[in-house]
């Protein structure tokens, strides 16, 4: 059997940091609002100059460094980001580029929130296929460019970051399964609805949501989806040693936890300090985690996203 495994991973947050005490300062809100709705207490925004590319590269450098693989080694480069350098070159052709990696298929895939798994997913299926040996998965997000900074409703919930994977082909698993869906009917509870045309952006260019609408379909998926993955691999909750959610909310974790009967000891959160970093999240916290020694060889991951589109998935690994 050919699989696919993840043998490195990076991360890339920007050095500027913004408070909920900062967010005091801008809009009508409080550091408690924030803390007891969302869990989360500060995110790190891009500087004026700065890409989902440079990001990416950040990120980049240290999962190939972590999987000690060469530009040469990378035969496959998908960047899953909502928020692009660029309408086009794909931000992947950019990274591509920027990491002196040559002639290898290099694009992007726009899953919002979801977008790492799509992305993670799609790699997996390339390489099981025996098209590619050596993939490259990022999430990059620069939120901060399409929030309204005067809307305390979304503003304080995203921040901006990069994570990435190195996947290469192996005979033991690996990605074990992966759930991929959309329901395109919710197409507008969540999204930026701006377009260009005549050289102006037209309609509303930041983001727009319903807040308790999102919520209550996430935790909804966000299990359905677990219980697929576990089912489909003769799996009990309890046999999951990590999961790592889309960080959207703490809320959001605790409630799918908790339906599912998952301690929260098993969790990986990181949104406290990350804050919603859509793609990003989910392979930044997969790194965080990683580096501090909590996953370990052996063990059964469990990544879950959900985001605009409506779109969600998981993958399990076995690390
Ligand atoms: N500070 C202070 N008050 C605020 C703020 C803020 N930043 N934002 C909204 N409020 C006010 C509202 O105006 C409202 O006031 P009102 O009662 O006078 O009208 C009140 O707080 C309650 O607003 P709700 O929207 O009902 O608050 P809720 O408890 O639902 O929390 C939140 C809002 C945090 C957005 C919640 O709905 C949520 O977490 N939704 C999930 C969506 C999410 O996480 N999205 C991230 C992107 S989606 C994704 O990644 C999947």
């Amino acid at each position: 059997m050919i699989y696919s495994r993840v043998i490195g991973t990076g991360g890339y947050l920007p050095e500027k940091i913004l408070t909920n005490r900062d967010l005091e300062k801008m809009v009508d809100t409080s550091d408690e609002w924030i803390r007891s709705r969302t869990g989360i207490t500060q995110r790190h925004i891009a500087a004026d100059n700065e890409t989902a590319s440079d990001m990416a590269l950040n990120a980049s450098r240290g999962a190939m460094n972590a999987a000690g693989i060469s530009a040469e080694q990378i035969d496959l480069i998908i960047v899953a980001t909502t928020t692009p350098d660029v309408i086009f070159p794909s931000t992947a052709c950019i990274l591509q580029d920027k990491l002196g990696v040559k002639n290898c298929p290099a694009f992007d895939v726009q899953a919002v929130c979801s977008g790492f798994i799509y992305a993670l997913t799609t790699a997996d299926m390339f390489i099981r296929a025996g098209k590619c040996r050596t993939a490259l998965v990022v999430g990059t997000e620069v939120y901060s460019r399409i929030l309204d900074w005067n809307d305390r409703s979304t503003c304080v919930l995203f921040g901006d970051g990069a994570g990435a994977v190195v996947l290469t082909k192996s005979d033991q698993p690996g990605i074990i399964s992966s759930h991929l869906h959309a329901d395109g009917s919710y197409n507008n509870i969540l999204s930026a609805p701006g377009n260009f045309s005549g050289g102006k952006v037209q309609g509303k260019p930041f983001v727009m949501m319903e807040g308790n609408t999102v919520f209550k379909f996430a935790v909804k998926v966000l299990e359905d989806v677990v219980n697929e993955a576990l089912t489909e691999n003769n799996l009990e909750v309890s046999d999951l040693d990590w999961l790592i959610p889309h960080q959207a909310n703490i809320r959001i974790i605790i409630s799918t936890a908790k339906k599912l009967g998952l301690p929260m000891e098993k969790v990986i959160a990181t949104l406290d300090k990350h804050g919603n970093t859509s793609a990003a999240s989910i392979p930044l916290a997969l790194d965080v985690a990683v580096r501090d020694g909590r996953i370990k060889s052996g063990q059964h991951v469990l990544l879950e996203g959900v985001g605009g589109g409506f779109t969600w998935g998981a993958v399990l690994l076995c690390w």
